[in-house]
This record gives C-alpha cells, sequence and structure tokens, in this order.
C-alpha cells in the first residue's frame, strides 16, 4: 500500500476522508445523509436523466484533468487505473443516457452532493497515479478480474432493472439471479468494482474512496430492504439488502 507523505495538507484531507467513510453509512440508515433519488425521491427536481448525466460526467473532467501530466506518455499501470476510474464513469455516463428507465426527478442537492463526492473520488485516484504503485503483481492482475467482474455483473443487474419496465413505469419485484438473494446486487458488483480500482491503485486514497463506498452503498441497500417489504406485503422473506445470506 502506498501512503501519503503525512503532511499539515495531507493529514487534512486523509482526516477528512477517514471521517465521511466512517460516519456515511450510519448517516445514510438513519436517513440523516440520505440521497434523494429514485425510491427516496422527492416530489420536485430536475429530471433524474439530466442529473444522472451531469454526476457522472463531471468525475470524468476531474478524473482527466488530474491525468493531464501522464495521460501523454503513461506508464502500463497508471494506463490501467486511469482506465479503470474513465470506463466505470462513462458506463454510467451511456447508462444513464441509454438504459436506465428513470419513473421521476431528482433533487439539485443531491445532483451536486453527489457530483462532488465522484469528482473528488476520481480526481483524487487520477492524482495519486501520478505516482503509482511500481510492479504488476498478482494483486493488480485479480484486480483487474475483480474489476471486469463489476463492471459487467453491475450492468447486467441494470438491465434486469430496466426490463422490469418494459409494460409499466411502476416499481416491481425484481426476480431471477441475484434479486433472489439481495435487493440491491447491483451495488454489489459496484463494490467489486472499486476493489479493483483499489487493487491496481493501491493508493490509501483509493482505500478510503472504497471504504466509502462499502458502508454508503450497504446503508443504502438496508434502506431500500425496508422500502420492498413496506411497498409489497407478498415480498420474499429471507432476501438481504447486499450481501447474499449475510446483511
Ligand atoms: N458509488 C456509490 O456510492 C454509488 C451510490 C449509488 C449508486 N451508485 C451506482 O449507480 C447505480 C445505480 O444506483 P441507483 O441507486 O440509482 O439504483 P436504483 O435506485 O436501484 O435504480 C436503478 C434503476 O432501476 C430502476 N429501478 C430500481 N428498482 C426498481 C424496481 N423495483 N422496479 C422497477 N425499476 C426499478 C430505477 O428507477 P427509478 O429511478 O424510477 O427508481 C432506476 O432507473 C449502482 O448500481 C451503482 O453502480 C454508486
Amino acid at each position: 500500500m502506498i501512503f501519503p507523505e503525512w503532511t499539515t495538507g495531507n493529514i487534512i484531507l486523509y482526516g477528512f476522508l477517514a471521517v465521511v467513510a466512517i460516519s456515511v453509512g450510519p448517516l445514510e440508515y438513519f436517513g440523516q445523509a440520505m440521497m434523494a433519488y429514485s425510491k427516496f425521491r422527492p416530489s420536485s427536481g430536475i429530471s433524474t436523466r439530466t442529473g444522472m448525466v451531469i454526476l457522472y460526467a463531471t468525475p470524468l473532467i476531474a478524473l482527466v484533468t488530474s491525468a493531464l501530466p501522464y495521460l501523454s506518455n503513461p506508464t502500463t499501470i497508471q494506463l490501467i487505473v486511469f482506465a479503470s476510474v474513465f470506463i466505470h464513469f462513462a458506463k454510467r455516463v451511456l447508462e444513464s443516457l441509454f438504459l436506465h428507465k428513470y419513473s421521476g426527478p431528482i433533487s439539485v442537492f443531491t445532483t451536486l452532493m453527489i457530483a462532488s463526492f465522484y469528482s473528488l473520488a476520481a480526481f483524487l485516484v487520477g492524482y495519486l497515479n501520478r505516482e503509482p504503485f511500481q510492479s504488476m503483481d498478482a494483486w493488480f492482475y485479480i484486480g483487474i478480474v475483480l474489476f471486469v467482474i463489476g463492471i459487467i455483473g453491475n450492468f447486467n443487474q441494470h438491465k434486469a432493472l430496466a426490463n422490469l419496465r418494459k409494460d409499466s413505469m411502476e416499481y416491481k419485484i425484481p426476480r431471477g439471479g441475484l434479486f433472489e438473494y439481495v435487493v440491491c446486487p447491483h451495488y454489489l458488483f459496484e463494490i467489486i468494482t472499486w476493489l479493483g480500482i483499489f487493487l491496481l491503485s493501491r493508493h490509501l486514497g483509493a482505500l478510503l474512496v472504497l471504504a466509502f463506498i462499502i458502508a454508503y452503498l450497504s446503508a443504502r441497500s438496508i434502506r431500500t430492504l425496508a422500502w420492498y417489504r413496506e411497498k409489497f406485503k407478498d415480498f420474499p422473506t429471507g432476501r438481504k439488502g447486499i450481501f447474499p445470506f449475510v446483511l
């Protein structure tokens, strides 16, 4: 693992990231950091498609900006780390534009909050990649495999959710595959994607981004499970939020 030089600026930055990563799970769980979109959306706001494209496109700009010094002549490791983050956010822009079928608005505040966090995360990983991990060891290759599994799995679950909207825009109980075990398998694959990115980057900053994502998505999946149980009286018992049989 690559640790930063412990300057005052870095102590403040990493301390802030650690506090945010530790607190976001409980805050989301208790409804204090609820991002207002999808099942927990406000009654008014901007089009979710527009909001999602904005919040996934801004990190692409942040990533490219942070990578400018090495982008014209990257090492293989720099190229793979950069490409992994770029592919993740570009995929989300394309899915937001062409795959998801949103049934209502997203709040402007939520759009700005998520855009800010994603941009910080993308900038940080791209910036730290100026001094990349020095060898393509076994963990690096495991990172590539996890990243690919995460991207493909996440897309497949999004496709399954979009297929629920073929006939109507109502919410339905997702069925089949991993949905038989958890209500948010797409979140599980997002975590696998970022675990892959961490193993490619190997910087402490990337680990803190991963920790934040695990905490946030776990808490949101618990809220989502509670939402399903309340909305559908015949909701199958035994389904979990994000980790099959566990949480
Ligand atoms: N890194 C992070 O911290 C983070 C956080 C959140 C999301 N994400 C990423 O964004 C992706 C999408 O997350 P999300 O929170 O937007 O997922 P979501 O709330 O499950 O929504 C995904 C899409 O599926 C639709 N949908 C969800 N449940 C449905 C149901 N029961 N019946 C019919 N349609 C349904 C939603 O429609 P509606 O819009 O109408 O609800 C939306 O179009 C995740 O998989 C992940 O890759 C990342």
